[in-house]
């Protein structure tokens, strides 16, 4: 450059760059997104010198930044429109939903079309919205200030389908927070109740004020047991038939949880992880025990969390 800066203006692209000796300066005006970004960062290697290198480096800004763009309106959004500043719900996009009813079926054995209907059967569960919007209003204003009242139950769907598919005559989650995977889950021991498979949901969770919205009508299938996972999973006799991990998640303490309730499992028992985006713990537990293992992904509708997903350990 020597000493010299260079100015690159793609206005169709809303591409400003500058380049300085020591830094280039990058603007970016997103119109669909409607949102202005800027960067400096310290130059490091010589910019393109000659016409067709300036176009081009204008264009692959304008391919890569409205990456940056889509998060940030996002992130704008989720300011205005939701109070969660952790265990950040939303819906899955609609293509996300077919992939996982497609991965349901090969897991379960069973029709991508029979999948997709269960979920739509739970997020068109009027009575299960009314319960999550009226016991939220029940909770102190400290609560309700982080917490949305609409359910947006994401992956947990793809744990709904399961329950209605499988039947289970019990159920475990470890770490219920307010509780929307556990009375998503009640749901389906319900709707199988009612078709003749009755089952009972536990759930594990270390915080008394957790677990509000396993309340009636959902508590007559479930209940949450107070204190460590642990503790509460040794003491557990009876075969458990679906177990979702979702309390501690540091990966010790997963594995640990497998390993309790392994004399619990049975050949058709299903383990889902909530944390096998971040550990191999289920993983390596099914190359253990002799169980397959897949993992599907999640994919956020219009927000900035990237989502997780489920990891399935099954025989
Ligand atoms: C990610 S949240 C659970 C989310 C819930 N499964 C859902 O569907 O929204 C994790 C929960 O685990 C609880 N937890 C953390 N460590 C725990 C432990 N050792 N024993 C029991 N619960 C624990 C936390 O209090 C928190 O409510």
């Amino acid at each position: 450059m020597s000493g010299k800066s260079l100015q690159i203006e793609d206005a169709a692209r809303g591409v400003g760059l500058s380049f300085h000796a020591d830094k280039l300066e990058m603007s970016f005006r997103s119109p669909r997104d409607n949102v202005t970004l800027s960067a400096t960062v310290p130059m490091t290697s010589v910019p393109p010198q000659d016409e067709a290198g300036q176009v081009k480096i204008a264009e692959r800004a304008a391919r890569a930044l409205p990456q940056a763009t889509r998060i940030v309106n996002a992130i704008a959004q989720w300011l205005v429109s939701s109070r969660e500043d952790t265990n950040h719900t939303y819906h899955l996009t609609s293509r996300n939903l077919a992939h996982l009813s497609h991965h349901l079926a090969m897991v379960l054995k069973a029709s991508a079309k029979d999948m997709a209907a269960y979920m739509a059967e739970a997020m068109d569960d009027a009575g299960l919205a009314a319960h999550v919007a009226a016991m939220t209003a029940k909770q102190p204003q400290a609560l309700r200030a982080v917490t949305d009242s609409v359910p947006r139950f994401g992956r947990r769907l793809g744990w709904y389908a399961v329950a209605r598919v499988l039947k289970p005559r019990l159920i475990v989650e470890t770490g219920v927070d307010k509780g929307l995977g556990g009375v998503l889950l009640c749901a389906a021991l319900l709707r199988n109740a009612a078709e003749g498979h009755p089952g009972r949901y536990i759930g594990t969770e270390i915080r008394p004020e957790a677990g509000y919205l396993i309340a009636e009508p959902y508590a007559a299938v479930g209940r949450v047991a107070y204190g460590d996972s642990l503790t509460t999973l040794k003491g557990i006799g009876e075969p458990i038939d679906l177990f979702i991990n979702d309390s501690d998640h540091s990966v010790d303490y997963e594995a640990e949880e497998y390993r309790a309730i392994a004399p619990r499992l049975q050949d058709g028992s299903m383990i889902i992880s909530d944390n096998a985006h971040a550990s191999d713990a289920l993983l390596r537990f099914a190359e253990e025990t002799g169980r397959r293992f897949t993992f599907f992904r999640e994919q956020p509708q219009d927000h900035w969390y990237p989502g997780c997903g489920i990891g399935f350990a099954y025989r």
